[in-house]
């Protein structure tokens, strides 16, 4: 892929339009629960600042009524949070579009943050009306935010096609390198590991898997359809039948890529404190499969131990519960363990991580959810389309 990047601008004096994903979870007081996303998106504004660059930062949380401001969607939280990990006032500026005094007052080395992008009429639609308004703002506009990369909005997107210079920032720049080492051009074997609770959010990725990489690792209530799949029992446990055909589709069409479980740890309730271990052919009516038994484990830890690149998304088991978490915990560790280039992304599978501990052994760690899922699907991401054809259009 190819596309400018901030690295190679010289920023200094410039306006610069950074489009960061801030779209972090709060609890129910508005209190910043996860701020990974904004330590993530730190280093292109001080490589901005540091080069003397005015900076306007800004991204969406939640997904607000256009056209109506709401406190509860307001990235106040998110301005103090930055303030601290900047050490400075971050101002919020609201009703930005236009610019106006604020604009005009922001110089080099400052940094002004731009309320919620989703309060503005027309960013879902893409508006070119608004998108050109907000290029007027800017010498460069700056694309951060890969975990927005799969919508097309006007910050996203539209924005993208009238400002003067459009570039990459580092962090989505990074997330393309390390997903394109992973899949374009992978060392192998190749596997990936795809679990969570349901077929039919990632059937199109499991389909676009299984036939780019050596071996498909399922868990969680995707494995429980492929063990339907295969002929298996899967008693009370959370499967969706009506997908068994198109699992089988996989089965049949990767003869021995997608290792079917053989065994699980089961309980009668996911509350429970303690699981049994069962053989798939001794798993009763009314059981529910709430992890990855032991010797499922072995098998896939010989897979990974032999990989050269792994590609993870969902964890194997409840590991919210420890009863039903030793699955996720020995997968999390045997991907630390091994020697391959290993890319992790997804909220649930971020949770684990960090649970187990695992964190710094990961080769990356994406901040994208359902853009890391679209790219492992092997669509094309519109925020990143259109830089590539800035760039194209810019080499002609
Ligand atoms: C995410 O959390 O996946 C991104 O911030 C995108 O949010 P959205 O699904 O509301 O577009």
């Amino acid at each position: 892929m190819s596309f400018l990047r901030l690295s190679e601008i010289d920023v200094h004096g410039q306006h610069l339009f950074i489009r960061a994903d801030l779209n972090v979870p709060q609890d129910d007081a508005g209190n910043i629960t996860d701020d990974t996303r904004i330590r993530a998106s730190l280093r292109g504004m001080r490589d901005a600042l540091e080069r003397g660059a005015a900076v306007m930062v800004t991204s969406h949380l939640g997904r607000p009524k256009e056209g109506q401001y709401s406190e509860s969607d307001s990235l106040a939280p998110i301005a103090a949070r930055l303030g601290e990990l900047l050490s400075r006032n971050v101002p919020l500026i609201r009703d930005w579009v236009e610019g106006g005094p604020w604009h005009r007052e922001l110089k080099s080395g400052d940094l002004a943050l731009l309320e919620n992008c989703r309060f503005n009429k027309g960013e879902k639609a893409d508006s070119d009306a608004l998108a050109q308004a907000m290029a007027k703002l800017c010498d460069v506009y700056v694309n951060d935010a890969f975990g927005t990369a799969h919508r097309a909005e006007a910050t996203t997107h539209g924005i993208a096609r009238y400002a003067k210079l459009a570039c990459a920032g580092p962090l989505l720049a990074a997330e393309i390198d390390a997903l394109s080492k992973a899949l374009a051009n992978p060392g192998r074997p190749l596997i990936a590991i795809v679990a969570g609770s349901k077929v039919s959010t990632k059937l199109s990725v499991l389909t676009h898997l299984a036939a780019r990489v050596d071996s498909l690792i399922v868990g969680g209530g995707i494995a429980n359809t492929f063990i339907l799949a295969a002929g298996g029992r899967i008693g009370k446990s959370l499967a969706e039948p009506e997908l068994v055909a198109e699992a089988k589709a996989i089965l049949d069409r990767y003869p021995g890529k997608v290792p079917v479980p053989v065994d699980a740890v089961v309980a009668k309730e996911r509350s429970a404190t303690a699981g049994t271990l069962k053989a798939i052919e001794d798993i009763a009516p009314d059981d529910m499969i709430l992890d990855l038994g032991p010797e499922t484990v072995l098998g896939v830890k010989t897979i990974i131990a032999r990989a050269a690149t792994i590609v993870w998304n969902g964890p194997v088991g409840v590991f919210e519960n420890d009863a039903f978490g030793e699955g996720t915990k020995a997968l999390a560790h045997a991907i630390a363990a091994s020697r391959a280039f290993s890319i992790a992304g997804g909220g649930d599978t971020l949770a684990a991580i960090a649970k187990y501990g695992v964190a710094d052994r990961m080769g990356y760690i994406s901040t994208g959810g359902g853009a890391f899922l679209e790219f492992l699907e092997g669509k094309t991401l519109p925020a990143i389309a259109i830089l590539e054809d800035r760039a194209a259009t810019a080499k002609k």
